[in-house]
């Protein structure tokens, strides 16, 4: 495909002719795969987990909580539009969406490099990587394939980043509502990317190259990272002074330009993990990104300060997803909370969409079973089932009488009017009220 005319790849695009593979069918790259054969395209999605595998052969969704996916891959695998495979086959776009990694602040991106190192017959295909990756990894990784194969990237096979700015658990009705951006390596690598990707995507957001793409993904994240940092340095203000700082952000969020965020703790898949991304890349090249790296701090800081809020020996946490309303337990705030307590206190989780995890810690599904005996209740995770509870019953069963509140949630004064203490980020009033 990379080496025909444009004219020839429209009609290919346009005749559903342009067979796709996608490497990596997890959270983002199975939505994504479906969606691409839900437009008619010939999708091979690949994948080293031959459970997995099985699973989408079968027509079946492995993500339950995915809004859309199970009735979508019902469909497109009876079709015959998607198949799924261990084995590795290149084919006229090959999109790899991999998991990457952080360990130590530092990236992991082998997965990427084990595909790169993977392909065999790349001529006149073209790669669109879409993990995230640091900056120059697409350059990177062509240049491993041409070690490899002898092929060139720019003469002889196409590349292109192009980065996923989905969120779970609403992949496919972002795929189709967020602009898709695209950054390819040459011109013929960012069109055929581009005309693919116009088969669902509201618009296309061509970038002059895969490292402006790729810097684009990181900063979308750290810019989150970043502003909630200052949110929560300002609730750390507003606690010196015993005022609310979610007044203080309504107040001046009715200035045109002020946009404050919520204050609270950090976690899930992106926001925590994109800034390492840039962070030590950049660093090695001479510049240290001091706001982002600072951001980073206070925002893990923000853990043990919650954590020094909390009193007595029985802890209740609600709340274990990493957002509200959704059951995502990977790579949650609540998980460094709990670290941040165990030591010091005897921790309960409660969260309503438990099942049947097995966790290190101890879990209740019952609420009001969870804060029987608690001496204290922290609201980690806004669930909205959390809105319903019934203050008196709470305290009949509560040993103590304190509500941390990590996402300024609760009402304190309804808090305070039926006998209970109420401490929450940017909300210590003691002693001023
Ligand atoms: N999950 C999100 O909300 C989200 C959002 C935006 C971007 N991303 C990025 O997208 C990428 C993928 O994330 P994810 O959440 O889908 O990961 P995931 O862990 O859910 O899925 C990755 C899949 O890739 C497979 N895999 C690993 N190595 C492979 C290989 N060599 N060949 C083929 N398959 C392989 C795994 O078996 C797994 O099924 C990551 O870089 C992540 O940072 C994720």
């Amino acid at each position: 495909m990379y080496l025909l005319s444009n004219e020839e790849i429209k009609e290919k695009v346009k005749n559903r002719v342009a067979k796709i593979s996608v490497i990596g069918l997890g959270r983002v790259g199975l939505p994504l795969a479906a969606t691409l054969a839900d437009r008619g395209f010939d999708t091979l999605g690949i994948d080293i987990n031959e459970g997995l595998v099985k699973t989408i052969n079968a027509g079946e969704s492995p993500f339950e909580d995915e809004v859309g996916l199970a009735d979508l891959l019902k469909r497109t695998v009876a079709e015959g539009k998607l198949v799924a495979t261990v084995s590795l086959e290149e084919r006229d776009l090959n999109v790899i969406t991999v998991p990457t990694l952080i360990k130590e602040e530092e990236p992991d991106i082998d997965a990427v490099f084990a595909v790169a190192n993977a392909i065999k017959a790349p001529q006149g295909k073209v790669f669109s990587l879409e993990s995230t990756v640091p900056p120059l990894t697409t350059e990177r990784f062509g240049e491993i394939v041409a070690e490899n194969t002898g092929y060139k990237p720019r003469k002889d096979f196409g590349m292109a980043y192009s980065p996923e700015r989905i969120q779970a658990p609403q992949v496919l009705r972002d795929l189709r509502t967020y602009p898709k951006i695209v950054g390819g390596m040459d011109e013929k690598s960012g069109f055929i990317v581009s005309e693919i990707y116009s088969c669902f995507a509201p618009s296309i957001i061509r970038v002059s190259s895969p490292v402006v793409a790729e810097i684009d993904k990181i900063t979308e994240n750290a810019q989150r990272d970043v502003n909630i940092a200052f949110a929560n340095e300002l609730a750390r203000i507003c606690e010196v002074y015993g005022v609310d700082v979610y007044e203080v952000i309504k107040t001046a969020n009715s200035q045109p330009y002020c946009n404050i965020l919520n204050p609270g703790l950090v976690g899930g898949h992106c926001i925590p993990m994109d800034p390492y991304y840039i962070l030590s890349a950049v660093e090695q090249r001479g510049y240290t990104a001091n706001l982002i790296k600072e951001a980073r701090r206070l925002n893990e800081a923000m853990v043990e300060h919650v954590a020094g809020m909390v009193e007595g020996d029985r802890v209740v946490i609600l709340g274990l997803s990493f957002k509200p309303d959704i059951k995502t337990f990977e790579n949650t705030h609540t998980l460094k909370l709990i670290d941040a307590l165990k030591a010091a206190h005897e921790v309960v989780v409660h969260d309503p969409f438990l099942d049947e995890e097995v966790f290190e810690f101890e879990v209740e599904k019952d609420f009001y079973k969870a804060v029987e005996g608690a001496d204290c209740i922290v609201l980690s995770t806004a669930h909205s089932v959390y809105k319903k509870m019934d203050w008196k019953e709470l305290k009949k069963r509560m040993r103590g009488d304190l509500i941390v509140d990590v996402r300024g949630f609760f009402d304190a004064d309804d808090v305070e009017a039926n006998g209970l203490k109420y401490k929450g980020v940017g909300r210590v009033f003691s002693g001023f009220r």
